[in-house]
């Protein structure tokens, strides 16, 4: 992907916090601007895995847990229809809907190396080494009969290391993403496996 430096560090309002969006109206957002079905399922799949790891890891309340979950939907909202200006579109169109600053800044880190934008916290480090790898999750299952069904850590690992296997996948932000958090590039990768599997 080319690089689309934002050159900004700040997002939104910080007298925005705590306002979201409810889940129905993201969805709304994402199927008026993402045409492209698959694209939709990869961020619904981020957005589940971003989700069960607030609650799961994080002892996120329903409400911080919007905000990952948000934050994973939205990242690539704006990509399909302006690749150009990606994610410059949807961090302004989230800014004029007065939206969490967290989130917004969230959505312009997940990509240091394209955003010029580092991630800060927990919740920016996680939608980084998410995003990446649940992408490349599922294109390991997809190759498979089985798909997720019988889909183990290992095999993944075994394509990771495959550079000809989804090139377009930066091995080097997967590894930059998992050296900023403290979990596992196995442990992270199962995680993905188990809350992405029967996102549809
Ligand atoms: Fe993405």
């Amino acid at each position: 992907m080319a690089t689309h430096f934002l050159n900004r560090s700040s997002f939104g309002d910080p007298a925005n916090a705590g306002n979201l969006m409810d889940i129905e109206e993201a969805h709304q957002l994402l199927n008026e601007w993402v045409p492209n079905e698959r694209l939709r399922l990869h961020m619904k799949q981020v957005a589940a895995v971003m989700k069960a790891w607030a609650i799961e890891k994080e002892n996120a309340d329903p409400g911080a847990a919007l905000k990952w979950e948000l934050a994973g939907l939205l990242h690539d909202a704006d990509w399909e229809k302006y690749p150009d200006d990606h994610c410059r579109i949807i961090i302004e169109e989230l800014e004029k809907r007065n939206i969490d600053p967290e989130v917004i800044h969230c959505i312009a880190s997940h990509g240091p190396g394209y955003f010029g934008v580092e991630p800060v916290n927990k919740m920016d480090k996680m939608i980084y080494a998410i995003d990446e790898l649940s992408g490349f999750v599922h294109a390991a299952a997809l190759i498979r009969p089985t798909r997720y069904e019988g889909l183990e850590v290992k095999s993944v690992l075994k394509r990771l290391k495959t550079p000809s296997f989804a090139a377009q996948v930066s091995r080097e932000d997967i590894n930059d993403a998992v050296s900023r958090i403290d979990t596992s590039l196995e442990d992270l990768i199962q995680f993905i496996i188990d809350h992405q599997k029967d996102v549809a």
